[in-house]
C-alpha cells in the first residue's frame, strides 16, 4: 500500500492544481457530442473535414470491399508476413499524389515521430529543433544519440544563427531541423518558404516537417501546407498523420527511396510492431482520395476559421492561431477549466488544454473547428466567450 501512496498524492496534487486528466465517456453524431447526457456542438475534435462523422461514407466503402479482403488484423510486421497488397496499394497512391517521391506507411503518427529520429540520427547528428514541437517528436529525439538543440518558436532568424554556428563544426555530419507546419496547440504555422530558403544555404541540412494538423486542410488537393507552398519537393522529410482529418489512422513519410529503404531496415517501431489492419489500409486509401476532392469542406473551413480568429481577438483574448485550431490562451490551469466548464454550458464542447502539453501558465481553451460547422454556430459561441 504504501507504494501506491506515493501515486496516489501525486494524482491529488495534479487535481489541487487543475492539472488531473480523466477520460469521459462520450457519443457522437454528425457535429454533436453527447456528455453526461449533455449534447454538445463538437469543438474539440480533429476531423477537420467531417469525414470521419460521414456515415455514408463508411458505407460506400464496405460496398465496394469484398468481404474476403476485410482483414481485421495484419497478424505480424510488413517484414515478416504483415505486408498485405493493402499496404503497397496505399502507399502507391501516396506516392502518386506526392508528385512520385517515396512514400512509407507506420502504425500511428507517434510511432512515425518516435521512429524516424533515432533511425536516421547519430551521434554525429544535430537536431535543431522548434521550441513547440509536439511531444511525440520530443520523444523521439530524446530516443535517439543525436546532439539536441532547440530554436525560439517560430524564428527562423534564430535558427539560422543557430544553423552558422553549428554547420562548420567538423563533429557534425548532418543537422536535421525539425518543425511542424500548424503547430497543434498554438494553431499558427511555419513560413516554409523562408525555411526551404534557409536549407538551400547549407548543404548538411535535411528538413523535418510535421503535416499532422495541414494534410486535408491546405493545398489545392489537401496535400498539405508543402503542397500550398510549392515545396514538395524540397521537404527531406515530409510527415504526417491519417487520424486528423484523413479520417483514418496511421503515419506517413514522404521522402527519397534511399530513407524509405533505409527505415525499412532500421527503423524499431516499423521492424517490432504488427502492421495496422489491411482493412484500415483500404479505408485510408479510399478516404485519402475523398479528402482530395473534398475543395468545397476546406474553403468552408477556411473562412470558418478566420471568422473566428476575428472574433476572438476583437473580444480582447491573445490568439496565435493563422489556421482552423484556434485557442484562446488563459494562463491558470484551473481559469482555462472554468472557461471550458462555462462554454459547454451553453451547448459547446471545447477542452481545456493545460501543462505540460503547453508552457507553464498559458493553459488555454483549445477550439479545432470542422467544416461541420456553420457560421451561426460560431455566432453564438462568440457570445459566449
Ligand atoms: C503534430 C503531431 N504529430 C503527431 C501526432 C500523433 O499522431 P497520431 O495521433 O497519428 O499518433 C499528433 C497527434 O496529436 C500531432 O499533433
Amino acid at each position: 500500500m504504501a507504494l501506491l501512496d506515493h501515486y496516489q498524492q501525486q494524482l491529488e496534487q495534479l487535481k489541487q492544481t487543475g492539472n488531473l486528466r480523466q477520460f469521459t465517456a462520450n457519443q457522437q453524431q454528425g457535429a454533436y457530442i453527447e456528455i453526461a447526457g449533455r449534447k454538445m456542438l463538437n469543438l474539440s475534435s480533429n476531423d477537420y473535414l467531417g469525414l470521419a462523422a460521414n456515415a455514408q461514407l463508411r458505407e460506400e466503402f464496405f460496398d465496394q470491399q469484398p468481404m474476403q479482403r476485410r482483414y481485421f488484423s495484419s497478424s505480424s510486421s510488413r517484414l515478416l508476413t504483415g505486408n498485405f497488397a493493402e499496404y503497397e496499394q496505399f502507399e502507391a497512391s501516396l506516392s502518386q499524389a506526392f508528385l512520385g517521391r517515396a512514400a512509407l506507411l507506420f502504425n500511428s503518427g507517434y510511432h512515425m515521430n518516435i521512429g524516424i529520429l533515432p533511425a536516421l540520427t547519430d551521434s554525429q547528428t544535430l537536431i535543431l529543433a522548434d521550441k513547440l514541437i509536439h511531444a511525440s517528436m520530443i520523444d523521439g529525439v530524446r530516443l535517439s544519440t543525436a546532439k539536441y538543440v532547440r530554436y525560439r518558436h517560430n524564428d527562423l532568424q534564430h535558427l539560422a544563427q543557430l544553423l552558422e554556428k553549428y554547420h562548420d563544426d567538423v563533429n557534425i555530419e548532418r543537422i536535421i531541423v525539425v518543425t511542424e507546419s500548424i503547430f497543434s496547440m498554438d494553431g499558427d504555422e511555419t513560413d516554409l518558404t523562408a525555411l526551404v530558403q534557409i536549407k538551400h544555404r547549407f548543404d548538411k541540412v535535411m528538413l523535418y516537417v510535421d503535416e499532422a494538423h495541414a494534410i486535408g486542410v491546405r493545398g489545392e488537393q489537401g496535400l498539405g501546407c508543402a503542397e500550398q507552398y510549392n515545396v514538395i519537393a524540397d521537404i527531406d522529410l515530409l510527415v504526417g498523420t491519417f487520424g486528423k482529418a484523413c479520417a483514418s489512422v496511421g503515419g506517413y513519410l514522404i521522402c527519397d527511396p534511399i530513407i524509405r529503404n533505409y527505415l525499412i531496415n532500421t527503423m524499431r517501431p516499423l521492424i517490432f510492431s504488427t502492421a495496422l489492419p489491411p482493412i484500415n489500409m483500404a479505408w485510408s486509401d479510399f478516404i485519402f482520395k475523398k479528402v482530395m476532392a473534398a475543395k468545397a469542406e476546406r474553403l468552408h473551413l477556411h473562412k470558418l476559421s478566420q471568422d473566428l480568429q476575428t472574433a476572438i481577438v476583437a473580444k480582447g483574448y491573445h490568439s496565435p492561431s493563422t489556421s482552423q485550431i484556434v485557442p484562446i490562451i488563459i494562463g491558470a490551469s484551473q481559469d482555462a477549466v472554468e472557461k471550458s466548464k462555462s462554454v459547454q454550458q451553453h451547448g459547446f464542447y471545447a477542452m481545456p488544454v493545460r501543462p505540460p502539453t503547453v508552457p507553464q501558465h498559458s493553459a488555454r481553451l483549445r477550439i479545432s473547428l470542422t467544416s461541420l460547422i456553420q457560421p451561426d454556430d460560431l455566432q453564438r459561441l462568440v457570445a459566449c466567450l
